[in-house]
């Protein structure tokens, strides 16, 4: 089937309606387009389901806080377009910001407590942008699975959140960060860093991986883990928002005199130049980013 773009909210409702009845399954990827391997790999995870795939591209303004890139946030619509068709999904839903906030909205959806912590704490109002957007993008495509990255991992969990509270009809599945070969995760906002820049922004995958070295080799104190990571992040980053501890679930932060348990979130975000870059890694569950082949 070739991939069909809609643009209006009612053409991409009846295009996920007509793919229901033969019984497939809708599995929906959401974006905010200048697409990348990273997006593309949820998208092969959402073809996996074996139904209709949509993919949803919209720069969601009620995500960004004043003084953020909303306005210089990448957008290439017809090369996102190229790169999806090529990886056989069936529709694009690219609506208009006028379509999806009309004056008159007055509604919006907020997930609390783990939305405090990480970059709920820097980025207010950030977790309330991306939940109503995905309950409403949720409520247009009607899927069965939507794919989320796990780079974005407080965004996943505020997701599984939102959809257990309001007993949302959607599996939802993340999907492990995809790297480069050098340990830099993927992501929109890389377009925005000099070499020289994207060089020091290394120290985060690197001090990730080496938190995992530790954690193998035994280590469970809190702050010695958090310290392999602030060390190299701290020495090369221009401003640091936060490297932080905390249990992968609940996103509670473990306090640095604690030890952790046998699954430890690290999560951080620095600034490189003008550039916010965002990572993390799960100790005792994922593979560490440098050291054992991207992204797994
Ligand atoms: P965006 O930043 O475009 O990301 C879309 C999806 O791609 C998210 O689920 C994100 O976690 C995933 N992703 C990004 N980089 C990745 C990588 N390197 N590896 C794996 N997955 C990666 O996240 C958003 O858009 C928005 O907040 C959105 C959910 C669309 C709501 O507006």
């Amino acid at each position: 089937m070739p991939l069909v773009i809609a643009k209006e909210i009612s053409d991409a409702r009846s295009l996920c309606e007509s793919a229901r009845p033969g019984g497939k399954r809708v599995a929906f990827v959401p974006t905010m387009g200048a697409l990348h391997e990273g997006h593309l790999r949820l998208v092969d995870a959402a073809r996996e389901s074996g139904g209709f795939v949509a993919v949803s591209i919209f720069v969601n303004p009620i995500q960004f806080g004043p003084g953020e890139d909303f306005d210089r946030y990448p957008r290439d619509l017809d090369g996102d377009a190229s790169k999806l068709r090529a990886r056989g999904v069936d529709l694009v839903f690219a609506p208009l910001a006028s379509a999806m906030f009309p004056d008159e909205a007055r509604t919006k959806v907020s997930v609390s407590e783990i939305t405090q912590g990480l970059c709920g704490a820097f980025r207010k109002g950030h977790f309330d942008g991306v939940a109503t957007i995905v309950t409403k993008l949720f409520n247009i495509i009607g899927p069965c699975a939507a794919v989320f990255g796990r780079k974005d991992y407080q965004q996943l969990q505020v997701v599984k959140r939102l959809v257990a509270d309001l007993d949302m009809p959607v599996e939802v599945v993340g999907v492990p960060t995809v790297r480069e070969a050098d340990g830099l995760a993927l992501s929109s906002r890389n377009a925005y860093l000099s070499v020289e820049e994207r060089q020091r922004g290394l120290s985060i995958s690197r001090g990730l991986s080496s938190a995992h070295a530790l954690f193998r080799s035994g280590e469970r104190s809190s702050r010695a883990l958090r310290l392999a990571v602030s060390e190299l992040v701290e020495k090369n980053a221009d401003g640091v928002d936060y490297i932080t501890v905390a249990d992968p679930d609940s996103l509670t932060e473990c306090p640095l005199s604690d030890d952790v348990g046998a699954r430890a979130l690290i999560a951080v975000a620095a600034r490189f130049g003008r550039t916010r870059l965002i990572d993390n890694t799960v100790l005792g569950e994922d593979a560490p980013p440098i050291g054992f082949g991207e992204g797994r």
